[in-house]
């Protein structure tokens, strides 16, 4: 069944399909290639009509019977998960919701906004369905705004950002789970009868257990470059739920927003609460368009300086942990000249002087230099970067505390922890609440401190290594559920105001390796950290999984020390796929593997362009085979660059031709492009040869090789 089709079953498959309404009544929100449809019909009532490719002829729109209720609400006809759940102060916990208004307009950032509003007839309750469409990127963003508009307060106990209905044949999920330093595992299911829900409660971040991104195949599972699928992510740095479910009819419904779980929220008389925005494409061509829809979108629209280009680094985290001096650092700044990188980023481990940060037992929320470490402050390391010619980037983690820490003996009552029982510790720490505005404050301030005192400070990595551990807040006090939604809401307000203040600051959002990595956060972030985990070999698998939805420009990819079995080339180039770092000591590695890396970094630097701003393209993933191989394309003038990676061929696989075949994907078929393999280990150049993009794209060439843990870098030059 194909898109356009998948909503002709409903007509048969509901009990409770109103009559078909006039075109009058359908509210169309349409991308360049696809479409949401909503109808009100004759009960009033909101209806999905549709969600598929774009009809040339609105008209059509009407032919088509109606699906579900769009938002369906606790209490009413439905038997399965509701999208809104709301308490009255009369006990009566039902909602309907009927359609009072509609308007859409254009903004002036080109995309259009439909904003729908229904109320419920018997209660003052009120709730706006919004849209946002950015059409030339076929992303869709929707929320809800729910207001109390009666005297009471209300509890709302469930309030999803968007409800989506499906009745395609069969439903394939794809989700991206795992752990500390095994971020993004991809996995597909099947879904079958019943509810399969994505969700994590870990209160100061949405990942590190599940990413808050999906990908679910309709009618077949998903493919690279072909059939049709929905990608979806929630812009909430927080808890954040996908619920999946099935019905007895086979029809699917998307409930996406922040996770209810322990969040019940009282609005007070005429309070309204913004849900986060759920960001989803609809792709009739595969993992890849959605993955390019996002990444464009992301740049021109979402994320932190989108369109600016991004600094390599050299970070002294696995080069030294905590062990350092002024000395030793500035040796590291030297190195980093010498490597010809951008700027210099120093980690944990420079603050504290009652309790030196000497480990990550003690210190946390002391910003203050340990004076033994560092005798002349940070200020003799940015003079020292600016002499050396390098930018100067420095860690905190401002939301956290150590229990051995000054910041707790005088400000306990600003950590959340609970005032009658003993303290457990996630990474010897605890969290800071901000849903108190003085907390708020505080970290604000712990930037704006360091900033005026070392205006030279070009970038911050900023950490945050605890979930949210013995849940209670001084600040909530009766309020204790609103807890989880008020910290990320009180973090979203530091970060806009070190955003209004230090407009050209650019940061690395960091979690304890990938924690953080969700698209609200990085309106204010830059680049964000994938993983602790900087082996290239799993490196190739988590940075498949975020470049899902992320551009290479976000993923912070570094040069360590990790498997040290696999060469440094390879682990480079595994790294030069995404924002480039290093995070060694050049005696590390041999005098030629650092003349490598210098090669490599001018390389890059020219590469820039295409691998951050271009279209990229997975060609061979690690999960099928192997090799891996990925390719971007440059917007401009259609150079591309082919990254190809052999991990542990096996002897067969030289008869099996086309698992050594790479086929080349984004290139204009009739032009002609000359490939050359570039970034080789001696420093020369080695053509391949001149070929058609058709070529290229339909027959392909044997990049990979029998080589264990071998990587090739192709440049694609169009003549
Ligand atoms: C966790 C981060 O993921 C690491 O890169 C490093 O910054 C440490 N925290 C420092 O404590």
């Amino acid at each position: 069944m194909t898109l356009n089709q998948s909503f002709l079953t409903f007509a048969s498959a509901m009990m409770l399909v109103p009559g078909l309404a006039c075109a009058e009544n359908l509210i169309v929100i349409e991308s360049a290639n696809n479409a949401i449809v909503y109808d009100v019909a004759d009960n009033n009532r909101l209806y999905q009509r549709y969600f598929g490719k774009r009809l040339q002829n609105k008209s059509d729109y009407s032919q088509i019977p109606n699906g579900p209720e769009a938002l369906i609400t606790h209490g009413m006809e439905d038997y399965y998960e509701p999208a809104v759940h709301i308490n009255h102060p009369d006990g009566n916990n039902s909602l309907q919701l009927t359609y009072k208004t509609h308007t859409t307009s254009r903004l002036t950032d080109g995309t259009e906004q439909t904003v729908i509003t229904l109320a419920d007839p018997v209660y003052d309750d009120e709730v706006k369905l919004v849209y946002v469409v950015y059409p030339e990127h076929d992303i869709f963003k929707a929320h809800t705004e729910i207001t109390n508009r009666s005297n009471k307060p209300v509890e709302i106990e469930k309030y999803a950002s968007s409800m989506l209905h499906f009745a395609n044949g069969d439903y394939y999920l794809t989700q991206f789970d795992g752990d500390w330093a095994s971020e993004a595992n991809a996995s597909e299911t099947k879904l079958k009868f019943g509810k399969k829900q994505l969700d994590t409660k870990l209160g100061t971040r949405a990942d590190m257990f599940c990413s808050p991104f999906f990908q679910l195949g309709l009618d077949a599972p998903a493919q690279e470059n072909a059939g049709d699928l929905l990608v979806g992510t929630l812009g909430w740095t927080g808890n954040y739920r996908f619920t999946f479910e099935v019905d007895h009819k086979g029809q699917l419904r998307v409930i996406s927003g922040i996770n209810p779980y322990a969040s019940a929220m009282t609005l007070q008389k005429g309070e309204t609460f913004v849900t986060p925005e759920f960001i989803f494409t609809l792709s009739d061509s595969g993992r890849g368009t959605a993955s390019r829809n996002f990444h464009d979108w992301a740049r021109d629209h979402q994320l932190y300086k989108g369109n600016d280009t991004r600094m390599t680094l050299l970070n002294n985290w696995e080069a030294t942990y905590f062990d350092f001096d002024e000395e030793k650092l500035k040796r590291l700044i030297g190195e980093a000249k010498e490597l010809g990188i951008d700027m210099f980023l120093l980690d944990d481990g420079w603050f504290g002087n009652k309790y030196p940060r000497h480990s990550d037992t003690q210190g946390l929320g002391d910003w203050q230099e340990t004076a033994d470490k560092l005798p002349n402050g940070i200020g003799a390391l940015t003079e020292a970067a600016k002499a050396s010619g390098v930018k100067f980037g420095l860690w905190i983690e401002p939301e956290m505390v150590n229990p051995k820490s000054e910041l707790y003996e005088k400000h306990k009552d600003w950590v959340i922890t609970l005032p009658n029982r003993d303290e457990y510790y996630f990474r010897n720490q605890l969290v800071l609440d901000l849903s108190n505005p003085k907390v708020q404050d505080y970290v604000f301030d712990i930037v704006d401190d360091l900033m005026t005192r070392y205006p030279d400070i070009a970038f911050f990595k900023w950490d945050c290594n605890s979930p949210i551990t013995n849940i209670y807040s001084n600040y909530e006090k009766m309020n204790q559920s609103r807890l989880y939604v008020d910290y990320v809401r009180g973090l979203y307000k530091v970060l806009e105001r070190i955003q209004a203040k230090y407009p050209d600051l650019m940061m690395m959002m960091c979690s304890g390796g990938g924690g953080r990595t969700d698209y609200e956060g990085l309106k204010y972030f830059t680049e964000f950290w994938p993983s602790d985990n900087t082996d290239p070999v799993e490196r190739l698998y988590i940075q498949w999984g975020f470049s899902q939805i992320f551009p290479a420009k976000t993923l912070c990819a570094h040069v360590t020390t990790w498997n040290r079995s696999t060469p440094v080339k390879f682990r480079t180039n595994v790294a030069m796929m995404g924002k480039l770092g290093f995070d060694l000591k050049l005696d590390d590695m041999s005098a030629d593997d650092v003349a490598y890396c210098q090669r490599a970094i001018r390389n890059y630097n020219a590469l820039k362009p295409i691998i951050l701003e271009g279209d990229q393209y997975r060609l061979m993933s690690p999960y099928e085979g192997q090799h891996a191989a990925t390719m971007y394309v440059g917007k401009n003038d259609g150079n591309a660059v082919v990254f190809t990676f052999d991990i542990y061929p096996r002897y067969k696989q030289e008869i099996h031709k086309s698992e050594a075949i790479v086929k080349l994907n984004g290139l204009n078929p009739q032009a002609r492009y000359r490939v050359t393999e570039i970034d080789r280990q001696d420093g020369s150049d080695q053509s391949v040869g001149e070929f058609s993009g058709e070529y290229l794209m339909t027959v392909g060439l044997p990049l990979f090789t029998l080589n264990r843990l071998n990587s090739r870098v192709f440049s694609v030059d169009r003549l």
